[in-house]
């Protein structure tokens, strides 16, 4: 498999793929599969994107890059594919990686992943561009491999390296578990990104920490040094972590002395249904922007089902930032001038209320104990909002087909408490996805899949609304 290849094969049979749940602001690979976000850079002038990709199919397959460059966080424009897994050592996968300016040169550090007789092996390999679209894998893959990680973990989870340079000196971060199966994170050293040091334990989890940690990514942010993972099976903490493939932020410090963490708090990044893997960059304007993979292991994948040929979405890039030792998020704020805005007037009215035909975004600050909104409304197919006792909870149990998954079957909405009725709630809704932000703090992230083709939005018990405005993407 080539990435020559690759791109025939989409150019030729892009024209196939339906296009009845593609999303009009999200990024979704051209055709064919994808999952996490990979390489987030801001290089050149605009955001690129990688993420792990597989054309041929709307499932999982051989990992190749996708790749696709933005100047707003919502309007992307797809590149020719960045890696296909076609050496020795990533021959059934280019995994999850990260990418790395240096005099103008961009590098990817990812995972080479291949299976022999059902045994897997994964090892950390470059690749290089110059000009940020053509990537030649480096000779000397791969870099860290069997001999860095002797008596530290087993070369079978061994993945998704976050690849930074400080001081003068590389580093590598990669996922890995212990052999009673503890999440745990390495790290690496080099003076020339080619030779690394062997592997030390920078951090380890404990039993209820998940039994591995997938795509760490690892960065300072307003005085913390931040960690953002994703670990598979998470025990459940009251509403949190209720998803068995979570995703959190730890807050704390790097001693760079002993090259460990110190972990001062953590919790959960998004509170829905579908988030996994973010990847963060760092813009011009000095914002960290992560985004994710807006869907879900093990769940019903209703785009593969219906034969549409594609699947998978990213969110939308959001900025974040610490506030009183909490890891929190609001949308990119380029995102807004892609929309067009209209205030409604719901002072007058009581009772149920239908606000608009087809909002994309909605901005409504409520000051009060409960209410219910129903969103992409058409008769009794709806999403819910609903606020009570000081608990919010977006299901998706009305809102079409069901997704369910290894999580059960009545698996369908998630909630969150919170500390006030005070809420300033900013919603985007897009053909297959939704995403609440609350208070500019918490976001709540979730496709969904209507049968009928109606979206009005309307709000039940409203009182008062100090603000309500509308919008349309543009
Ligand atoms: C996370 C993950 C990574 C891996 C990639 C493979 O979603 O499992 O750990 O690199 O997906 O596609």
């Amino acid at each position: 498999m080539s990435t020559i290849k690759a791109d025939q094969y989409i150019d030729k049979n892009k024209k196939n793929v339906n296009p009845e749940y593609r999303n009009e602001f999200h990024l979704m690979a051209p055709i064919g599969w994808m999952n996490d976000p990979n390489g987030f850079i801001f290089y050149k002038g605009q955001y690129h994107l990688f993420y792990q990709f597989y054309p041929y199919d709307s499932i999982w397959g051989p990992m190749h890059w996708g790749h696709a460059v933005s100047d707003d966080g919502v309007h992307w424009q797809d590149l020719p594919t960045a890696l296909a897994p076609d050496q020795d050592y990533d021959r059934d996968g280019c995994f999850s990686g990260t990418a790395y300016v240096e005099d103008d040169i961009l590098y990817l550090m990812y995972t080479g992943h291949v299976v022999e007789e059902g045994v897997v092996r994964q090892v950390q390999c470059l690749a290089k561009s110059e000009d940020g679209i053509h990537f030649e894998k480096l000779k000397e893959n791969p870099v860290i491999h069997e001999e860095h990680i002797e008596g530290l973990c087993s070369i079978q989870d061994f993945r998704d390296p976050k690849l930074f340079k400080r001081e003068g000196r590389y580093y590598s971060i990669v996922a890995a578990n212990t052999e009673d199966k503890r999440g745990q994170l390495l790290i690496f050293e080099s003076e020339n990104m080619l030779d690394w040091s062997k592997g030390k334990v920078f951090l380890e989890g404990q039993k209820d920490q998940g039994i591995m940690w997938e795509c760490p990514d690892v960065f300072e942010l307003d005085g913390k040094d931040v960690i953002i993972m994703s670990p598979i099976q998470m025990k459940q903490q009251g509403y949190e972590y209720s998803n068995i493939s979570s995703t959190l932020a730890m807050i704390g410090s790097i001693d760079w002395e002993t090259l460990t963490y110190e972990l001062e708090t953590f919790h959960e990044i998004d509170r829905g249904l579908d988030f996994y893997a973010p990847q963060s960059a760092l813009n011009p304007q000095g914002k960290r922007v992560i985004t994710a993979w807006m869907q879900m292991w093990d769940r019903r994948n209703l785009t593969h089902e219906l034969g549409h040929q594609w699947s998978g979405s990213m969110t939308l890039p959001r900025e974040v930032k610490i506030e009183d030792n909490r890891f929190v998020q609001s949308p990119l704020s380029s995102i807004y001038d892609q929309f067009h805005y209209e205030t409604v007037d719901l002072e007058a009215k009581e009772g149920f209320q239908s606000f608009a035909d087809n909002p994309q975004y909605i901005h409504a600050v409520l000051n009060q104990e409960s209410f219910k909104m129903h969103l992409a409304e058409d008769g009794d197919e709806y999403l819910l909002l609903s606020y009570q006792e000081g608990i919010l909870t977006l299901s998706r149990e009305k809102a079409g087909y069901a997704i369910w998954g290894n999580e059960g079957d009545d698996y369908h909405s998630r909630s969150i408490e919170l500390e006030s009725d005070h809420l300033a709630l900013e919603i985007f809704i897009d053909v297959s996805s939704i995403e609440v932000f609350i208070n500019q703090k918490m976001s709540m992230s979730m496709t969904f899949y209507k049968k009928k083709t109606e979206r009005k939005a309307s709000i039940q018990g409203l009182e008062h609304a100090s603000s309500f405005k509308i919008g349309v993407f543009q």
